[in-house]
């Protein structure tokens, strides 16, 4: 076991002093709610000016969890009476809501933040915020606030609550107002929410990380873990299904962790067995499911609860124990398989997708191979693969890489030829078959296809006309390929 293993435990144990999850209070929330009146006050200046309502632009990078963040910025927006676009030329205020998880997706964000740039010298008002994941990172935010002096505004993810106060002091200051105090993290319930989509909805159940796997910088950027009440979670869905949403995903870095935090003794099966008596709900999943805390209770409440759908996310990271063990995952890649044909036995027809990192810095080309072999055994229908990217401030960026570059791109597109073949080889086993798909809309390639998923998550594109979007066909598969499937309406 590697040194830096130790340390990472050690830095654990510091936050696993502080268990018990904390709520914002409701004083506090109405004090916020006092700023979002003031912005409104603003706003219909600004409309008896222009004659319009001030637009704003939204833009996520990263996962779900930041997705459904987004949508709560919108929410918030909304309340305090603004309207949105989708071009950054034509706004008023510029949200871009960022992503630590890997060094691209930061790139990608310091792009565009010199796109605004451009944007902003001939729009002088245009009030440019950041959020999320990158700009909770101390480096981060004051490289932002050293060279890219347009941005009025950064505040991390555990700030979130706070934009209507935080938004308003920037728009009353000069200079830029920043706000990423790092603090154990508290739930703030009753947000405003402004959603994507009509028929599916992202609800979190839980926010942070307390697994410090030693390659990420989720855990340093979200907080400690920390469980939203049932009872609050039960009352968004049962208030979600109101508004015909059918289809729910149930969101957390860490989904088996859910409860433990609590003051009743409940945990995610508990919780999955509630949501299915939601009524109006069709579709229950959820993401993500930790490897070593994965277990029968879970397994079970999938397999009793008719609405969760036959989908597994659950990330193996490396087939490679020393690998695993470098990477703090705390299991074996035995363990792991005997856990995955439990669920595959107990669940039938149930879809597999994993996260797959390749060029860990330990990783040599043995334990690469002991990946593929995984691959093969798993079967996953999907896997999202990563290549290693150093992060500032965990412990793994210490280490230098085993592989070379090039080594690792190679192994990177062997294993998506692997993949690729048992994706299509799995895909195929549908054509013949009728699914039930709920339709998502008209195909962003092909305006005369519809598109929809499976309940195992199947994307399935198909002829039809767009007022189906929201509701359950049938439809027969006809033909498949390693991404998607093609069908026709029955
Ligand atoms: N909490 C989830 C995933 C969060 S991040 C889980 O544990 O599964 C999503 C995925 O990004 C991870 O599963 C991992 O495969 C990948 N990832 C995280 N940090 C990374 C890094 N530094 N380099 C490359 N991939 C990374
Ligand atoms: Fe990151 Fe997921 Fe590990 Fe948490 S469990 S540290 S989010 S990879
Ligand atoms: Fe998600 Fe990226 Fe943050 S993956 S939790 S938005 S670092």
């Amino acid at each position: 076991m590697l040194e830096y293993t130790l340390q990472g435990n050690s830095f654990e144990r510091r936050f696993q002093e502080n268990l018990m999850a904390k709520y914002i209070e409701e004083s506090e929330l109405l004090r916020i709610g006092e700023y979002t009146k003031l912005l409104k006050k603003q706003n219909e200046i600004f409309e008896s000016e222009y004659s319009r309502l001030p637009r704003a632009y939204l833009e996520t990078h990263g996962c779900q969890q930041n997705e459904n963040d987004t949508e709560r910025i919108r929410g918030m927006l909304f309340e305090a009476g603004y309207d949105f676009t989708d071009d950054p030329a034509k706004s008023d205020l510029v949200v871009f809501n960022t992503c630590a998880v890997r060094e691209n997706a930061e790139d990608k964000v310091f792009g565009r933040i010199g796109i605004l740039k451009h944007i902003k010298e001939r729009r002088p008002h245009m009030m440019i915020a950041l959020c999320g994941c990158m700009v909770q990172q101390k480096h981060i935010a004051e490289r932002i606030q050293k060279v890219h002096e347009h941005i009025d505004l950064i505040f991390g993810p555990q700030a979130l609550y706070r934009m209507p106060e935080l938004l308003y002091n920037a728009y009353k200051s000069r200079k830029a107002v920043v706000d990423i105090e790092d603090s154990v993290g508290a739930i703030a319930e009753d947000i405003p929410v402004l959603r994507d989509a009509a028929h599916k909805a992202w609800v979190s159940v839980m926010y942070g990380c307390n697994n410090f796997c030693t390659y990420c910088i989720v855990p340093y950027v979200r907080g400690r873990e920390r469980s939203r009440r049932p009872e609050k979670i039960i009352e968004e869905i049962k208030e979600l299904a109101k508004d015909g949403v059918s289809e729910i995903t149930l969101l957390g870095q860490n989904v088996n962790s859910y409860g433990l935090d609590l003051d009743e003794e409940k945990d995610f099966a508990d919780l999955i067995r509630r949501v299915n008596e939601v009524d109006g709900i069709k579709r229950i999943r959820f993401m993500t499911s930790h490897p070593k805390d994965f277990g029968d209770r879970l397994i079970d409440a999938m397999a009793e609860s008719e609405k969760v759908c036959p989908q597994l996310h659950l990330p193996l990271q490396s087939g490679s124990d020393r690998v695993l063990a470098d990477m703090n995952r705390k299991y074996t890649s035995a363990e792991y398989l005997k856990k995955l044909e439990k669920a595959k036995k107990r669940i039938p027809n149930l879809a597999l997708s994993t996260d797959i990192i390749v060029g860990f810095p330990t990783e040599r080309q043995e334990d690469f191979e002991d990946t593929l072999e995984m691959l093969k055994k798993a079967e996953y229908d999907s896997i999202f693969s990563f290549i290693y990217s150093r992060r500032e401030g965990t412990p793994a960026a210490k280490l230098e890489s085993v592989l070379s570059e090039e080594k690792i791109h190679e192994n990177f597109n062997r294993m998506l030829e692997v993949q690729n073949e048992i994706s299509l080889r799995k895909n195929k086993a549908y054509v013949g078959k009728v699914v039930t798909v709920l339709i998502d809309g008209i195909s962003k390639t092909d305006d005369k296809m519809l598109t929809g998923r499976t309940d195992t998550a199947k994307i399935v594109n198909f002829p039809g006309s767009a007022e189906l979007a929201g509701s359950y066909r049938k439809v027969r598969i006809t033909d498949a390929r390693t991404w998607s499937l093609y069908g026709e309406l029955v």
